[in-house]
C-alpha cells in the first residue's frame, strides 16, 4: 500500500518543456529545486546523493541520461549498464520527485557546435587519459543547470575532479547553483560504489579493494608524519601492484583545491587513483586534510 503511494508520487518525464513547466510549478508553491545528475543503473552511492537532498520544502529532480559527449571513440557509451525500470523504482523509493530522462535526440536535437570547456583543472588525473571527457560531461551539466535551474546540485565525491570541474565552472559562468559533494559511499569491503563494477569478473571484483586499502595505508602515513607525496604515491603505485593484477593509469597527489602538484603534503590534499582490472577503469580517492607540519 504504502510502495504503491510512493509509486504514485513520482513524476516520470522525457521532455524539456514538460519539465520546465512542472518546475515552474513547484517554485509557484514555493519549493525550492534540488538537481541529482546521474547516468543511471543506481547504486546506494546516488541514493545517498538524494538522502542529501532531502529538507523541507525541496523538490528533488534525478536526471537519468548517458551522455554520448562525454565518452571517448573506445570508450563503453554503448555497453554502459542501463535499466530505467530498475532505477524508476529506486529512485522513487529513495524519495525523488521527478526523474528527468530525456533520449538523445532531446537532449541533443541537433549537431552541437557549442560546448563548455574548462582549462588546466580538466587536463590532469582523468583528463589526461580521458581527452574531451570533460568537455562532455561540462556541457551536458550546463544544459541540465540551464533546463532544471535547480538551487542546489549534488555529486558523488568518488568523482572528485568532476566535482571541482564542474564547482568551478558554476563560478565562472555564474550559474544560480549550490554545487554540493557527498562522501564516497563504499561496499562493506570498501570498494567504492560504481555503476561501472558490475563488469568486474570475480577476481577482478576481489583484488580490486586494493585501491580502497591502499588510500587507507596513505592516510595512515600521512597521520604518521609523511610529508613526501612522491612517497606516498610510490607506496601506492607498489601496494597495486603487489596485490592485484590492476594495471596502474595514474596515482597522483595533488592539492585539493586547484589539484596543482604538491611535492610536500600540506593543507587539504586529494590522493587520487585510477586503475584497470582488465578492461574496467576504476576511480577512487581519498582527501586528507594536514592542518600543521609535525
Ligand atoms: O557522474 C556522472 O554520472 C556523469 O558524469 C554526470 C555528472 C551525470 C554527467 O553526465
Amino acid at each position: 500500500m504504502q510502495v504503491e503511494r510512493m509509486l504514485w508520487r513520482m513524476q516520470k518525464v522525457t521532455q524539456i518543456r514538460e519539465l520546465r513547466q512542472i518546475i515552474r510549478a513547484q517554485r509557484r508553491l514555493g519549493k525550492s529545486i534540488a538537481l541529482v545528475p546521474t547516468m543511471g543503473y543506481l547504486h546506494r552511492g546516488h541514493l545517498s546523493l538524494v538522502e542529501h537532498a532531502k529538507g523541507d520544502g525541496v523538490f528533488i529532480v534525478m536526471s537519468l541520461f548517458v551522455n554520448p559527449l562525454q565518452f571517448g571513440v573506445k570508450e563503453d557509451f554503448s555497453k554502459y549498464p542501463r535499466d530505467l525500470e530498475r532505477d524508476a523504482e529506486m529512485a522513487e523509493k529513495a524519495g525523488v520527485d521527478l526523474l528527468f530522462h530525456p533520449d538523445v535526440a532531446e537532449m541533443y536535437p541537433q549537431p552541437v557546435l557549442s560546448y563548455i570547456d574548462i582549462d588546466e583543472l580538466a587536463g590532469v588525473l582523468c583528463g589526461t587519459s580521458r581527452p574531451g571527457h570533460f568537455r562532455g560531461v561540462c556541457t551536458v551539466v550546463g544544459k541540465l543547470f540551464n533546463i532544471v535551474q535547480a538551487d542546489k546540485v549534488y555529486f558523488g565525491q568518488k568523482d572528485y575532479q568532476q566535482y571541482l570541474i564542474i564547482k568551478r565552472m558554476a563560478e565562472d559562468l555564474n550559474f544560480a547553483v549550490e554545487v554540493i559533494a557527498a562522501p564516497i559511499i563504499r561496499e562493506d569491503d570498501g570498494l567504492a560504489m560504481s555503476s561501472r563494477n558490475v563488469y568486474l569478473s570475480p577476481v577482478h571484483r576481489k583484488e580490486a579493494v586494493v585501491l580502497n586499502r591502499s588510500l587507507e595505508k596513505a592516510e595512515l602515513d600521512i597521520g604518521n608524519g609523511q610529508r613526501n607525496a612522491r612517497m606516498i604515491g610510490k607506496m601506492i603505485k607498489e601496494q597495486i601492484t603487489q596485490e592485484s593484477s590492476g594495471q596502474i593509469d595514474y596515482v597522483e597527489v595533488r592539492n585539493a583545491e586547484d589539484l596543482t602538484e604538491l611535492e610536500e603534503i600540506k593543507g587539504k590534499v586529494l590522493i587520487a587513483l585510477a586503475v584497470r582490472f582488465g578492461t574496467t577503469r576504476l576511480i577512487d580517492n581519498k582527501v586528507v586534510e594536514v592542518k600543521e607540519n609535525v
